[in-house]
Parts: C-alpha cells; sequence; structure tokens
C-alpha cells in the first residue's frame, strides 16, 4: 500500500500481546489452540516524511525488524516509532503485537479502513519473517482480542471468540532467556511427535468444556498435563520446569510453559487473589507479574 501524498501527520496503531493458554505447537499441525490478550501491548506511530521509509526509534531491538516490517510499510515516506510494554521473544505475542499495531498504524496514516481479514493477512508476512512457518494464532489473537479458540486449515484460519467467560487470573513468571520460535517448531518437527500433539489436541476440547463449566481446578490440571506433553516433546527448560514447580507450590491450580518455549514465560493459573502469588514466587527470585488472559 502506498501512503498518498496528501496524508499529513501521523497514524497510530495498537495492538495487546497474547498468551498461549493451551495448544501450542500442537497448532501448527492443525488441531485447536486457546489463547487470550493480555493488559500489555505495542504501540506503533506511522508519520509521512520524505525519503526511504524506515525505523525512527523503538524500543524493541532485533536485527530482523525493519526486514520483517518492510512488508506492511511502504518503501518510501513513512517513520515509524515502537513503544511496548511487551517482554520480548518470551512467548507474550511481542512480535504478532508489532504486527497488528504496525498494519494498523499504516492504515490510519492511509486513512484505509481495515478489517479483520486484512489485518490477518498482513500480520502474516511479518510473522513469517520473524518465524519462519508459524501457524497465525498469535497475531491472529492480538488483532481479535479476547479469549479465542484458533485452528488453522488449509482454507484459513478458523476462528472462535469463547464469550461469555470471565477473563482468568494468572501469575507469569519470565525465566528471563528468550525462546527462538522458528528452531522450538524446528525442533519437534526433526523429533516427530504426532501422538504427543494429538493428546495436546484432544487437551484442548477439554479446557474449553472446564472452562465453560466454570471448573478451574479441572482447568489447572489440563494445564499441568498440557506442560507435561509439552516436556515430553522436548520444548521444556530446566528454568521452565522449575518456574511451574514453584508457581504450583505457591498456591496456583496448576501451570504451564506458554508459547514455543526453550525460555520465555511460564504461568499458573488461579482462583484467589495474585498478590500473595506473586510476592511468594519474587521472594524466590523470580521476574513475576499478575495478568489477566482474555480481558
Ligand atoms: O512465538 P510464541 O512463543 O508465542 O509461540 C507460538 C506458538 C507455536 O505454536 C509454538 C508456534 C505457532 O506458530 O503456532
Amino acid at each position: 500500500m502506498a501512503i498518498p501524498s496528501s496524508a499529513v501527520g501521523a497514524g497510530v496503531g495498537r495492538a495487546p500481546g497474547k498468551l498461549i493458554l493451551c495448544g501450542e505447537h500442537a497448532v501448527v499441525y492443525g488441531h485447536a489452540a486457546i489463547a487470550g490478550t493480555v493488559s500489555l501491548g505495542t504501540v506503533v506511530t506511522a508519520v509521512a516524511r520524505p525519503g526511504p521509509s524506515g525505523i525512527t526509534e523503538s524500543s524493541i531491538h532485533d536485527e530482523r525488524l525493519w526486514p520483517a516490517l518492510a512488508g506492511v510499510v511502504p518503501p518510501e515516506g513513512v517513520g515509524v516509532s515502537i513503544t511496548s510494554t511487551l517482554p520480548i521473544g518470551c512467548g507474550m505475542g511481542s512480535s504478532a503485537a508489532l504486527a497488528v499495531a504496525t498494519v494498523r498504524a499504516i492504515a490510519d496514516l492511509a486513512g484505509e479502513p481495515l478489517t479483520f481479514a486484512i489485518e490477518h493477512a498482513r500480520g502474516f508476512s511479518v510473522e513469517r519473517a520473524f518465524h519462519g512457518n508459524p501457524s497465525g494464532i498469535d497475531h491472529a489473537v492480538c488483532a481479535l482480542g479476547g479469549l479465542v479458540r484458533y485452528r488453522r486449515t488449509p482454507e484459513g484460519p478458523v476462528l472462535d471468540r469463547l464469550e461469555g467467560l470471565p477473563p482468568l487470573r494468572l501469575v507469569v513468571v519470565n525465566t528471563g532467556k528468550p525462546g527462538n520460535t522458528a528452531e522450538m517448531v524446528a525442533g519437534v518437527r526433526e523429533r516427530g511427535c504426532e501422538a504427543t500433539l494429538a493428546r495436546i489436541g484432544a487437551l484442548v476440547g477439554d479446557v474449553e468444556v472446564a472452562l465453560r463449566a466454570g471448573d478451574l481446578p479441572a482447568v489447572g490440571h489440563l494445564l499441568d498435563e498440557n506442560h507435561r506433553l509439552l516436556d515430553a516433546i522436548g520444548v521444556s527448560t530446566p528454568a521452565l520446569d522449575a518456574a511451574c514447580a514453584d508457581l504450583r507450590a505457591a498456591g496456583c491450580l496448576g501451570a504451564k510453559l506458554a508459547g514455543a518455549g526453550g525460555g520465555g514465560v511460564a504461568f499458573g493459573l488461579l482462583s484467589r487473589p495474585a498478590e500473595p502469588v506473586v510476592q511468594a514466587l519474587r521472594a524466590k527470585g523470580w521476574d513475576a507479574r499478575a495478568l489477566d488472559l482474555g480481558a
């Protein structure tokens, strides 16, 4: 899309980050996964300016940044500024929120109305530049918002917002070491984990039933099982296992890693106030915070 020469001022795009509640990795193979948005996110400002487009300033520092954004920013006439409150490369949707916020900022500058389908298609080009062959769940959830069931099909993504459910209260622990999604997905493919991935896919259906029944202890047990299955396909780490054990010991109903693994974050599900749990985890030296999922 070219920016009309009449475009003046700035376009602004915002998008939230996300966490995958259950079903990561299996979602790459066409199984369903459930993910939701969180209250951290990214703001992109696109300013019309003469000359080649580029990044004016950014709180995200990654050599893939401009090659990824160049797929959705016109080659001439735009300066892009990026501010994000999301931890980078930790399974909380930093690249997906960046993709959606940039698409929105450019459309805002150009005065172009956006649909979800356009946001998803354009966002995919940014996500592919970062992650190779992603399922598309991350930026779909960031664009749609709320708690979402996502499945990739040959005909395109199938998404359903899980309406009428209260946000889930989580405590998120960042292990401090980013994971590499493309490498983790490639590793699972090399190891050939079809049976375990199918078990993860089936578990997602059980999580949805438990969520709709309001049975959070059952959801917690299923999250524990999801973590064991993710460990079995080789994407957990000693730090993620330790974070999950400490989340459970601090009172969470269940805990799992979130996203591609190999580093990044784990979370625990709570049915009681989060602050004492956050304090208990911080006392053990973890970088922990309370977040609502799907708000
Ligand atoms: O990029 P992350 O850490 O949010 O992980 C994405 C989830 C995966 O299922 C591992 C990959 C994908 O494309 O769905």
